[in-house]
């Protein structure tokens, strides 16, 4: 009851605001219910929602921009009606972590990404499960000491968005256990899963995930003592990761201490997108282990790769990587105390890196002091200068990419001299996709280009009205506690990125202001550009990852220079903009055609950066269009989702 008359007051106290504020002539008798009416039928939002409140402080604040209010950036405005503003803000205001309790309400009442409750913990349940369209168990001690039996989970957290799924001593010391996992978290938005003490000191039986985290984005995926001491468990995952976005995976003491417990992995990462893998421990004194790697990161975008302690210390291991980064596009790959010590181990690499573009790779202490190692790297071809404290012995190359300089005795720092040396370390040999930049000729009518896709991936989400969001600090322990997404979470770690680039300082020349709430926004464009800014977006996403045809185009400011402020989207539990502004730029709007049809299919808006001096010699730009900073102009594409403001023409 209290909290009920507490919304009521501060209901009344926010009309009573609102009515003082309006302008008295055009209402003489005023009441809540009948504006909101009124709005309705004329089409309008209801005035006392945070939508209507936001577009009114624009038009106040951008009087020059002729109300002009384009459908991206409204649709995106906060969807809280009044009595809730009014609630959560007083909320935030007297204590922001006093929201944390009201999250389920508030995140679907102000369409926000916030991970969802965790259901009561499964616990100590050792009977077969059939686990079909589950989101968000928390499992502990779940099939432990099961015998026999399998537990399949299909659809599980499918198409979600930041579910987190932790799995705590799942099947220990189980014997012939099956676990399947299949379709599990496909498609789903920053993605926790959380697997610990997953099949330890399990006996026979087997751990399948096919389809696992599949078209994910942003996934954090983390396996920590997975199989340890487990005894002929066999794991296999195929389909893993494949077609996702921008994630981290994570192996620790994964299969350490295993008995005959071999694990495959299949198609790992296929098409993904700057994901990182790290292989911790893996398989660290382990009998007999029988790994193998195929299709692994196949035709991946930067996969980073990193195998730290893997299979040390190991007895008759082997270990096989059967085209292994196979059409990648650069990355790194760093293999570190592999397979050290340990007795007989068989290291196959087949066709290892056979990149589109090749990436670094760096072998240390690799094989070292090993007894008996069988080492063949067959159609290698990696970048082969980063071999370092590597075994003399038992080492086979054979068919590998410059086999002309493979002496018949080979020593890894031997080869390393006949290489070309790479400077500094690391190799600027990188592919940059075709449209994403081009030159300012190319945006003239009749002229068929590429153009890059420019599909906007992050999760929908709206702003928060400034009332709340500017009462949230803006640090990324306190917000992710807030939100309850711990820093080990995949949302966690988002926040925490957004934060420390909004904290970066800006570069020479830049304005920069990180706009949490669409006030923000609006703010800094009027500081920017003045009272007629308004904003501009490509219309959609049509004519992605294809050839277009330009047709008319249009230089706002009559083609000249002008003044502009770029806004690209966060990864945030509410909409949260990285604005910047950069001198010497020309905006344009272009008709964006289909190449056979020449129907109009998109119009796009594209920025030229006409002074590009302070680039970095190995920008993205430079590598698409040849030349050196500041020799050329550099051109892109304003991508769904993020916006220009320009003043209007
Ligand atoms: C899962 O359940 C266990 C045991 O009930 C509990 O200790 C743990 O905090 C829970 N984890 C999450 C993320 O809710
Ligand atoms: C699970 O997802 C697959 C793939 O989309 C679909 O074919 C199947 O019908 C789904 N099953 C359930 C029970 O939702
Ligand atoms: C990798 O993905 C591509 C395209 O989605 C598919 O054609 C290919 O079969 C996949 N490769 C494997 C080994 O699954
Ligand atoms: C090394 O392993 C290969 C299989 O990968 C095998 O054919 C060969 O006989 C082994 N060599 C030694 C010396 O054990
Ligand atoms: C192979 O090595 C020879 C001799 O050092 C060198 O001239 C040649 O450019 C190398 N080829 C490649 C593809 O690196
Ligand atoms: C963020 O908040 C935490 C906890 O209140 C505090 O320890 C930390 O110093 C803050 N970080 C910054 C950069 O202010
Ligand atoms: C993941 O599991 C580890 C080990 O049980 C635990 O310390 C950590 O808090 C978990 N993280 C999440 C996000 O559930």
């Amino acid at each position: 009851m209290a909290i009920l008359l507490h919304r009521f007051f501060l209901f009344m106290l926010f009309i009573s605001i609102f009515i003082s504020s309006i302008d008295a002539n055009s209402f003489t008798l005023f009441t809540a219910k009948s504006a909101a009416a009124n709005a309705a039928a004329a089409g309008r939002p209801n005035p006392f929602t945070a939508k209507a409140a936001a577009l009114r402080y624009w038009d106040r604040k951008i009087p020059g921009g002729g109300r002009n209010h384009p459908s991206f950036l409204t649709s995106k405005l906060s969807p809280l009606s009044a009595v809730d503003t009014a609630t959560y803000s007083t909320l935030a205001g007297a204590n922001p972590s006093s929201l944390t309790p009201h999250l389920p309400a508030l995140c679907s009442a102000a369409h926000l990404l916030c991970s969802p409750a965790i259901s009561s913990s499964l616990a100590s349940d050792s009977k077969d499960s059939n686990f079909v369209s589950y989101e968000n168990r928390n499992f502990t001690n779940y099939g432990t000491a099961a015998a026999g039996g399998e537990n399949s989970f299909k659809n599980y957290s499918d198409g979600l968005n930041v579910p987190v799924d932790t799995f705590r001593r799942y099947s220990r010391d189980s014997a012939g256990h099956e676990e399947s996992f299949a379709f599990y978290a496909r498609e789903g938005n920053v993605v926790t899963s959380n697997f610990s003490s997953y099949a330890t000191a399990a006996t026979g039986g087997e751990g399948r995930f096919t389809s696992y985290h599949q078209e994910s984005n942003v996934p954090d995926l983390k396996f920590t003592n997975y199989n340890t001491d487990a005894n002929g468990h066999t794991h296999t995952f195929s389909s893993y990761a494949d077609d996702t976005n921008a994630g981290d995976q994570s192996f620790a003491s994964y299969g350490k201490h295993g008995n005959a417990a071999p694990s495959s992995f299949t198609s790992y990462g296929n098409n993904s997108n700057v994901i990182g893998s790290t292989f911790t421990n893996y398989a660290e004194e382990a009998n007999a282990a029988a790994d193998s790697f195929a299709s692994y990161g196949l035709n991946g975008n930067v996969p980073e790769n990193n195998f730290k302690n893997y299979a040390d210390e190991a007895n008759v291991a082997t270990e096989t990587f059967s085209s292994y980064r196979d059409q990648s596009n650069v990355g790194d790959d760093s293999f570190q105390s592999y397979s050290n010590g340990g007795n007989h181990p068989t290291l196959k690499f087949s066709n290892y890196g056979n990149s589109f573009n090749e990436g670094s790779d760096h072998f240390k202490g690799y094989a070292m002091d090993a007894n008996n190692p069988n080492v063949s790297f067959k159609g290698y071809n990696g970048d082969i200068t980063g071999f370092s404290s590597y075994s003399k012995t038992g080492v086979n190359f054979k068919g590998y990419k410059n086999s002309s300089v493979v002496p018949p005795n080979f020593s890894p720092e031997r080869m390393a001299e006949t290489m070309t040396p790479v400077r500094s370390g690391k190799r600027v040999n990188r592919w940059v996709e075709p449209g994403k930049f081009f030159r300012e000729s190319s945006l003239r009518e009749g002229s068929v280009m590429p153009m890059p896709d420019i599909r906007d991936k992050m999760p929908e989400r709206s702003f928060l009205p400034r009332s709340i969001a500017g009462k949230l600090p803006f640090n990324a322990t306190e917000l992710s506690g807030i939100f309850g997404a711990p820093a080990d979470t995949a949302l966690g770690k988002a926040v925490a990125d957004t934060i420390a680039e909004c904290e970066r300082k800006p570069s020479r020349g830049e304005t920069k202001r990180c706009a949490t709430s669409v006030e923000d926004m609006i703010d800094f464009a009027a500081e920017v550009i003045g009272s007629s800014a308004m904003p501009r977006s490509t219309e959609s996403a049509d004519g992605s990852n294809g050839q277009i045809l330009i047709g008319k185009v249009k230089g706002l400011n009559g083609g000249k220079v002008t003044k502009a402020v770029s806004c690209h989207q966060s990864l945030f539990p509410y909409l949260a903009y990285y604005c910047h502004s950069v001198p010497m730029v020309r905006v344009y709007e272009a008709e964006i055609l289909a190449v056979g049809s020449k129907k109009r299919i998109n119009r796009g808006v594209a920025i030229c950066h006409l002074d590009t001096s302070d680039w970095s010699e190995g920008h993205g730009a430079f590598v698409a269009l040849g030349f050196k900073p500041g020799e050329i102009e550099v051109c892109h594409w304003i991508f769904q989702g993020d916006m220009t403001w320009t003043a209007s023409d």
